[in-house]
């Protein structure tokens, strides 16, 4: 994808982060996985008051492209409000590893764009994969 990304995606993401339950945080975050059809699934952050328990825009949107029968994720939207860059958090990088490979961007926005793309290598590198429990001697 280009330096800028496309305005489509970006008022997808934002619709996304619009529809976040995020009463604790006050921290509302939208994302968006390409599956391999080329589909795009949104996915927002829903919070509860037993705050561990939440569940990052990321892990919502991959629940979508899973439940619509994709298993790959070629291509990653995160949008957040604030200063820093709002990049997945740990777990979140796992769960993207899961479908994705080292090589697969992720496109690090706020309401104004795109601030930075990163690929899941770096945010996750050295990373533990489903090829490693398959078929185990
Ligand atoms: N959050 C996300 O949904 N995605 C990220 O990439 C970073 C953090 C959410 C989790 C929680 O609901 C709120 O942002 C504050 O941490």
């Amino acid at each position: 994808m280009d330096a800028e990304l496309d305005k489509d995606l970006l008022e997808r993401a934002r619709a996304a982060m619009d529809k976040a339950h995020a009463p604790y945080s006050n921290f509302p975050v939208g994302a968006l996985v390409r599956g391999a059809s080329g589909t795009w699934y949104a996915g927002c952050n829903v919070e509860n008051a037993a705050y561990p328990s939440g569940n990052c825009a990321e892990t919502s949107a991959i629940a979508a492209l899973v439940l619509a029968g994709e298993r790959r994720i070629e291509e990653v939207v995160v949008m957040g409000r604030g200063e820093a860059l709002v990049t997945p958090c740990g777990g979140c990088r796992q769960r993207l590893r899961e479908f994705a490979s080292d090589e697969v961007e992720i496109h690090i926005c706020g309401p104004e764009g795109r601030r930075k793309t990163v690929t899941l290598g770096d945010l996750l590198p050295l990373s533990f994969g489903p090829e490693h429990v398959k078929d185990p001697a």
